[in-house]
């Protein structure tokens, strides 16, 4: 059979519908969300907290939609993941002269939290699963290590098994960035119920959202406590404000990091959304897949998932043999309609790889002298941040990413799956 000609070189595209944007629950917002905010607004109060007699906190139900689906005992919501990840960090007495490590493929807000908690992120390479390598977490531990911090990236799983093995020897807190995986499971686990905390995302990206936010779960009381004192200066949940500690660590001055009551009546309405977006995602990533079944023979390697049963589905990623051919192969992709783009390109400025974190590679902070980066306390050879997961670099220079949104139609499905093939048998 003659081989199709590429639009990219003036041929016909192999997509022809619009592509819809990647905004999973944002995308869907309707009557159920306008109902809840209107009823928060009706009340006249929309602080979280002094809740007047009779009113009930839609940010407290909204936390325990997430605290129980998660099988947790204890949610703070904040204001965003990174909010909720300072809050865990600083919470689990993580800071100065404290390492933690951070996988090098995530949101630059992983390694910015623990910056903020005057803490030095240590980065790890990811393996083929795009989330971080076992076996480098593991060599990268020093003895001012603390705490690891697993991103679920882009929807998946990471292997938590071996990771809580390494912590459980090592004697280090683990820390979840849930921001992308909201819903996703690992062995029949949800994420984000595995570490000390848990931490989730519900910007407007996210698979479902209010617009800002995040949230913190732990099963820890005194942890879920020290959260709450750095999520408000006021401490203004407790019984008493002005009794004295209850505990030693208690009390000490935090941020104002709250959710407002408009932002939890989004998430409640969202939180209704989440097992139909994420089996409309998981249906659509199926069939995209099922059409690309027979192409690993052609050197296309897809994503390796930790439990593909626990995937929420929204991307399909796969390398391409080299990272020329890869470059090709996107822009061919784009040419054909598709919403395709490179998880790491050295030229293109991303804020999701750390080859392009500019500030922690040149450990520029807000000081001069670049604290927590240079501590004269700090124990130890200087950090450096010199030949970066080259490991990583490989791997994602060879991905391709698709989007995968819950109102895709099984046409918009079968094109994409046909415009990857298309060019897989010109290029591959
Ligand atoms: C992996 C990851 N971590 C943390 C964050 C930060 O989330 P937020 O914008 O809610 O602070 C994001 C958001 O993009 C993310 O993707």
């Amino acid at each position: 059979m003659a081989q199709a000609r590429l639009a990219i070189d003036g041929g016909p595209r192999a997509k022809t519908t619009p592509n819809i944007p990647m905004y999973p629950g944002g995308y869907e917002i309707g009557e159920d969300e306008k109902r809840e905010v209107c009823d928060a607004l009706d009340k006249k109060y929309i602080f979280r907290y002094y809740m007047p007699d009779g009113l009930t906190s839609k940010v407290a139900a909204f936390e325990r939609c997430i605290a129980d689906m998660c099988g947790r005992k204890y949610a703070l919501a904040v204001n965003s993941c990174t909010s909720a990840l300072i809050c865990a960090l600083e919470a689990c007495g993580i800071g100065p002269g404290d390492e933690v490590i951070v996988p090098a493929f995530t949101y630059w807000s992983s390694a910015s939290a623990v910056l903020s908690a005057r803490a030095v992120p240590i980065i790890a390479e990811v393996d083929d699963s795009f989330t971080i390598d076992p076996a480098d977490l593991e060599r990268k531990i020093t003895p001012r290590t603390k705490a690891v911090m697993p991103v679920h990236m882009r929807g998946s799983a990471c292997d938590m098994d071996r990771i809580m093995d390494i912590a459980r020897r090592h004697g280090l807190k683990v820390i979840e960035d849930n921001a992308q995986a909201c819903g996703g499971t690992y062995k029949g686990r949800p994420l984000g119920s595995f570490g000390e905390c848990g931490c989730f995302s519900f910007q407007y990206y996210k698979i479902i959202t209010t617009g800002e936010g995040g949230m913190l779960l732990t099963d820890d009381e005194r942890t879920w406590i020290r959260a709450q004192m750095v999520h408000d200066s006021a401490a203004c949940w407790r019984p008493d404000r002005f009794a004295p500690a209850r505990f030693p660590g208690e009390l000490f001055f935090g941020y104002d990091f709250r959710m407002s009551e408009t932002a939890g009546a989004i998430g409640l309405a969202q939180f209704r959304r989440l097992p139909g977006l994420l089996e409309r995602m998981r249906r659509n990533k199926a069939r995209i897949c099922a059409g690309l079944a027979d192409l690993p023979a052609k050197g296309i390697v897809p994503r390796r998932q930790n439990d593909p049963e626990g995937d929420t589905g929204i991307c399909v990623m796969f390398m391409v043999p080299t990272v020329e051919l890869c470059e090709k192969f996107v822009r061919a992709l784009a040419a054909e309609g598709v919403d395709v783009m490179h998880p790491y390109h050295r030229d293109i400025p991303d804020w999701h790889v750390a080859h392009h974190w500019r500030q922690l590679i040149e450990q520029v902070t807000p000081t001069p002298e670049g604290y927590p980066f240079r501590d004269p306390a700090r124990k130890g050879a200087p950090v450096s941040y010199d030949n970066l997961c080259p490991r990583t670099a490989d791997l994602l220079g060879r991905a391709v990413h698709i989007n995968v949104p819950p109102q895709m139609t099984e046409q918009d499905c079968d094109m994409i799956a046909e415009a990857v093939r298309k060019v897989a048998d010109a290029y591959l």
